[in-house]
């Protein structure tokens, strides 16, 4: 495996185009959106130049890196020599399922596909296809330079091989996997998102304020971050397909957005990448967590 092929650019395909180049695969680094592949690489090279501050590269290692990422708007060109395909489109079934039938006509025949779906069913995504057997689920978590963990789910017809071999190449990205099986929200978001929304419900009825939830969380479970500033990292948006997933795939009110999450999201207030969610991102330059204006007492 030599060649990995990249599809979508944003919060999380960049980080995988830049995990991948660093351990040396040739990347194809494929959007639709021009603007979304610039600021990719703007982001890659931000995040390469803040290791090299930090000690933990080089900057011989950044520019190897670099050198290593091709990008394409045309999907059929990124993908032709690619040995593994990694989908990191935006999480909606559709927009899914029509990448994968046209990867399924554009790849090599051995080319494995995988997608870092947060919760689309992996067995109906490879259903769109002809290779029901080489295609898998590869959820890395974000900041994917980061993060350790890449969740890996198992379709009802990934063979065996395609496990090992995702295995293998997740150990050569410097990450841990581990296998589920492929039912809504697998582990990671069917816990983690239960608790957001819960976060988010109780905001709504008023139980207490944003920044009183997270520091709750922060001090008194020593999570890193609070639920709701994990939801704008997340992007507002993702988690809200996430939870419609989840609700629609177990039919359990449980799962049901919280209303005020849908009326964010419809309002376009996305988290951290539109600027404003929870908190005001607007002034980029600033460290300090500012909450948002709407949520101030
Ligand atoms: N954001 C997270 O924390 C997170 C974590 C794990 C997994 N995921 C999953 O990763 C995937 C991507 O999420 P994201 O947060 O990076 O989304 P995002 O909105 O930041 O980026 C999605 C990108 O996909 C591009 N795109 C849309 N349709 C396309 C197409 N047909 N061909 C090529 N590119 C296309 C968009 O232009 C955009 O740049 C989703 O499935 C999401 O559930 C997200």
């Amino acid at each position: 495996m030599k060649n990995i092929a990249v599809i979508g650019s944003g919060t999380m395909g960049n980080g995988i185009a830049h995990v991948c180049a660093q351990s040396g695969y040739s990347v194809s680094l494929i959007d639709i959106s021009e603007k979304a592949l610039e600021k990719a690489l703007a982001t890659i090279t931000s995040n390469l130049d803040r290791m090299i501050a930090k000690g933990t590269i080089t900057a011989e290692v950044k520019s190897s890196t670099l050198a290593n990422i091709k990008t394409f708007t045309q999907l059929k060109e990124g993908v032709k020599n690619a040995d593994l395909a990694i989908e990191a489109a935006s999480e909606n079934e559709q927009i899914k399922t029509s990448i994968f039938k046209e990867l399924d006509s554009a790849c090599k025949p051995e080319c494995i596909l995988a997608t870092n779906t947060s919760s689309i069913s992996i067995t109906k995504i490879a259903a769109a296809t002809q290779r029901p057997d080489k295609v898998i689920g590869m959820h890395f978590m974000n900041p994917v330079p980061v993060m350790k963990l890449i969740e890996v789910i198992r379709g009802y017809k990934t063979s065996d091989a395609v496990n090992n071999t995702i295995f293998e190449i997740s150990k050569k990205l410097n990450k841990i996997p581990v296998e589920v099986n492929d039912y809504p929200g697998f582990i990671a978001n069917r816990i983690l998102m239960p608790m957001i929304n819960e976060a988010i419900y109780s905001l709504y009825e008023g139980v207490a304020g944003v920044a009183e939830i997270d520091t709750v969380m922060k001090l008194g479970m020593a999570h890193p971050m609070g639920p709701l500033q994990l939801a704008d990292f997340i992007g507002l948006d993702v988690c809200l397909a996430i939870l419609n997933v989840m609700h629609d795939g177990f039919g359990n009110p449980k799962y049901a957005p919280c209303p005020l999450l849908v009326n964010m999201v419809t309002a376009g207030n996305l988290g951290k990448k539109s600027g404003i969610g929870f908190y005001d991102y607007s002034n980029a330059g600033n460290k300090e967590l500012i909450v948002a204006s709407s949520f101030k007492k």
